[in-house]
């Protein structure tokens, strides 16, 4: 339990100073053993997140930025990584993600690992990955899932939250009378990978950091100052 109060002129700040980071004990990473290519580490860490106990370490934050280069975050399910590079998310396109992918579409990745101390970032440019592999995706997901993705304004203001409840079951009606509707606006999009960087925290604070750049075909490594 902490120790500060977060009532008290400061406490705050005192509380935040106090909590622990990098308290796990953290694995090693040699980058000179690290494969060619990222995927590969990618799904080596992934799986040492999972049997590590990490929840949900599927989630991941992504980044996007308006057509004034306005930042703005939140997290989503990663959906897929394939070898050629490629990150694919899926979300609906008329929200705010959606339309500042259509207006800038760049975008970037975060994954944090706290058990292991990992983060991983990724960036690139990102298309969607075309309508059959969006219906694709939808009609994976649980009825429920479904029809919020149908009823759902998402990122709108909403008014009043009965109107949403309503929508949902009319949604859910819908789709039981229709199982293969698909939500017009659900997209899969894939972040072509230009950049990915694997960071692997040290409790003394010697972290090590590893890049992987994309050049034409190739992919180049190189180690960062942390
Ligand atoms: C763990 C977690 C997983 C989420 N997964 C998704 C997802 O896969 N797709 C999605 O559209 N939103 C997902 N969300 C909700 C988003 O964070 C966000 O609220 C929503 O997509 C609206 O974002 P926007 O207004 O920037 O478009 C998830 C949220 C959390 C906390």
């Amino acid at each position: 339990m902490p120790q500060e109060s977060p009532a008290e002129p400061g406490g705050v700040r005192r509380l935040l100073r106090s909590l622990p980071v990098f308290a796990f004990d953290l694995p090693d990473f040699r980058p000179g053993t690290a494969p060619d290519e990222p995927v590969s580490l990618f799904v080596e860490w992934l799986m040492s997140a999972i049997e590590g106990g990490v929840f949900e370490p599927h989630a991941m934050t992504l980044s996007t930025a308006d057509e004034g280069g306005r930042p703005s975050a939140r997290v989503l399910i990663c959906k897929d990584v394939d070898d050629e590079g490629n990150w694919y998310f899926a979300s609906s396109a008329a929200g705010r993600k959606g339309h500042e992918l259509e207006a800038n579409p760049h975008a970037a990745l975060t994954f944090y690992w706290p058990q292991q101390g990992r983060q991983i970032r990724v960036r690139g440019p990102v298309t969607t990955a075309g309508a059959e592999r969006s219906a694709a995706d939808f009609l994976a997901r649980s009825p429920g899932a479904r029809a919020e993705a149908l009823s759902s304004r998402q990122s709108q203001v909403l008014d009043d939250p009965a109107e949403a409840e309503a929508a949902l079951r009319t949604a859910l009606d819908r789709i039981n009378a229709e199982p293969d509707l698909v939500a017009a606006d659900w997209t899969l999009y894939a972040l072509a990978a230009s950049e990915v960087e694997f960071w692997q925290a040290d409790a003394q604070r010697r972290h090590t950091r590893l890049r992987y750049e994309r050049t034409g075909g190739d992919w180049i490594r190189h180690l960062l100052w942390p």
